[in-house]
């Protein structure tokens, strides 16, 4: 049997009765969804904010580091990157699934607008000696790919880090990971019109050759390193 609460005198319904009531009209969480726009105003994009990105990293540092530098050569440094291609990426990954990025679908689905904004400010601006954390030993030869890569530097930058924020730095990331990016733009599993035409005609040595090279880069000052 169903009890029907007696409806209040409506003469008598004080503030207190109005939020319940309209919750149980709408549902609780838009209710929710509503006071806290009521309450902090409407949600227009903001910019990230670095402080609270690093309130947020938990669940990023397993892989990507307490600093923003990877414990692994396969998985991509993100101290020093730019912010708006941080956060393209994320939001990228938001649009996948899970077959295609086991890691990076899960984690980037919990994450909401804001988060990637802030976390993208946050890793932006970290400033870490990338030549203290590189793994060593790389297939590829480092000079041989410094040559290769001036076809790359109008868009990647002459020191490997680019003036377009919207684009990566290549200075300092990981070997293996530059490597699989670039077989993954070469076979087309990763898929970028911009960087198509520049990859189809480098052959597989070129692209370790390549990827000795960047990763060889500090990110702090853009040096070979040692
Ligand atoms: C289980 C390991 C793992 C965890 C945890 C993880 N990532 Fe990743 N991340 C990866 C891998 C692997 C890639 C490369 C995926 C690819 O091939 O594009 C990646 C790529 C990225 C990229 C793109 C970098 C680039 O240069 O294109 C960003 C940004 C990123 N991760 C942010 C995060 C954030 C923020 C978190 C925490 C919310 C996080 N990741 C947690 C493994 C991880
Ligand atoms: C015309 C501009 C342009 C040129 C030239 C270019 N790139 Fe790119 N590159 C891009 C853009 C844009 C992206 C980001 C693509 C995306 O995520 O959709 C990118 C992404 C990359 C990435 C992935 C980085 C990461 O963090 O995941 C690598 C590696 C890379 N480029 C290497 C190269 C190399 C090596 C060359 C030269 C052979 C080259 N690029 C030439 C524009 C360019």
């Amino acid at each position: 049997m169903k009890i029907h609460a007696p409806e209040p005198d409506p003469a008598r319904v004080g503030h207190r009765y109005l939020l319940p009531r309209f919750a149980r009209r709408i549902g609780f969480r838009a209710a929710v969804f509503l006071l806290v726009l009521w309450v902090g105003g409407t949600p227009a994009w903001a910019a990230g904010d670095a402080a609270a990105g690093a309130t947020k990293t938990r669940a990023c540092v397993a892989c990507h580091g307490e600093n923003g530098i990877s414990v692994a050569a396969m998985w991509p440094n993100l101290a020093g990157q730019n912010a708006p291609y941080l956060a393209a990426r994320l939001k990228f990954y938001q649009t996948t699934t899970v077959e295609q990025y086991p890691a990076m679908y899960p984690l980037s689905a919990e994450l909401g607008e804001q988060d990637i904004e802030d976390l993208a400010a946050h890793y932006a601006g970290l400033s870490v000696d990338t030549c203290a954390a590189q793994a060593g030993a790389t297939a590829g030869d480092p000079a041989a790919g410094a040559q290769k890569a001036a076809m790359c530097a109008g868009c990647h930058g002459a020191s490997a880090v680019t003036a377009n924020t919207a684009w990566p730095s290549l200075a300092g990331q990981k070997d293996q990971y530059l490597v699989a990016q670039l077989k993954a733009f070469k076979d087309g599993t990763r898929v970028s019109q911009v960087m198509a035409p520049f990859i189809t005609a480098l052959s597989d040595q070129d692209l370790v050759d390549l990827a000795a090279y960047y990763s060889g880069l500090n990110v702090q000052d853009h040096a070979p390193c040692e």
